[in-house]
């Protein structure tokens, strides 16, 4: 796929394999390849639930590769492709294309700006009936620029988060942004143990209260895992996010962000294997 990073629209680079990886009950992530957006690189990160009626729910899919759609189809019939914000669309349609009974969720913004998409449904605080009682969700709309759903999968007790919490790892830094760029990640704190989204984006958050009791209800899910778009995952430990005030809590909900915890376990990245690309 050749996709011109021209500022508007995401690039992407797909000289990687990736790979299904399971992190809790019924709840398995994909790494997918390099996206370059407005001259930066991310990470990207898909994940998968498999909900009680055996369907499949996919979270941000990364672009589709073969391989990936053969591990996706080995875990049961693809039924729901989310997205979770305006900015997590460009491979919706391939993924809708290869699973056509599929059903297309997204938020409002998301689904106003991509007529060419086949939407089945908007998102916001109220799940859906289809995943009701199994997958709750937290709309953040507080920034004229952005909106997102964050969503918690009880079963596996896992957070998904896609960017209203960045964690860029060191290593990912060094390989795929210059020098001269990397401080802009760390002030902003997009970075492991910090967990910030782009500085744009808090800048523009705007009417807090209405998200604090979003974060503490989050929060009081006890979170076990983490699950970022761009960045780290929070193996284990994750209930930092119900650390009371002082700590998580009350600094996220003061800046309008959703932090999480240092990792327990480095991630593939960190250990020098670079990422799936
Ligand atoms: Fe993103």
């Amino acid at each position: 796929m050749a996709v011109r990073d021209d500022g508007k629209h995401p690039s992407v680079r797909l000289d990687y394999a990736t790979m299904l990886e399971p992190l809790g009950s019924d709840l398995w992530f994909a790494d997918g390849g390099i996206v370059s957006f407005k001259g930066f690189d991310y990470p990207t990160r898909m994940v998968i639930v498999r909900l009680a009626d055996g369907g499949l729910w996919l979270w941000s899919p990364v672009a589709r590769t073969t391989a990936l759609e053969d591990e996706v189809r080995a875990l049961g019939p693809v039924r729901h492709i989310v997205s979770p914000n305006k900015l997590h669309y460009l491979f919706l349609g391939e993924w809708q294309a290869a699973f056509p009974d599929a059903r297309l969720w997204a938020t409002a913004a998301t689904v106003a700006r991509h007529a060419d998409l086949h939407f089945f449904g908007t998102l916001a605080d109220d799940p859906p009936a289809e995943w009701s009682g199994q997958i709750d969700q937290f709309y953040f709309t507080n920034s004229p620029f952005m909106d997102e759903v964050i969503f918690f999968h009880r079963a596996s007790r896992t957070a998904i988060i896609a960017d209203l919490s960045q964690t860029f790892t060191e290593t990912f830094l060094k390989r795929h942004w210059p020098w001269w760029m990397r401080p802009v990640a760390r002030l902003s704190k997009m970075v492991e143990g910090q967990g910030y989204p782009p500085i744009d984006y808090r800048i523009s958050f705007r009417h807090r209260a209405s998200a604090r009791p979003k974060i503490r209800a989050l929060i009081e899910k006890h979170p076990e895992h983490v699950v970022v778009a761009h960045g780290e995952i929070v193996r284990t430990g994750g209930e930092a996010f119900r650390r009371p005030p002082r700590t998580a809590a009350r600094h996220s909900a003061r800046r309008g962000s959703v932090r999480s915890a240092p990792p327990r376990r480095p991630h593939p990245e960190s250990r020098g294997s670079g990422p799936r690309t």
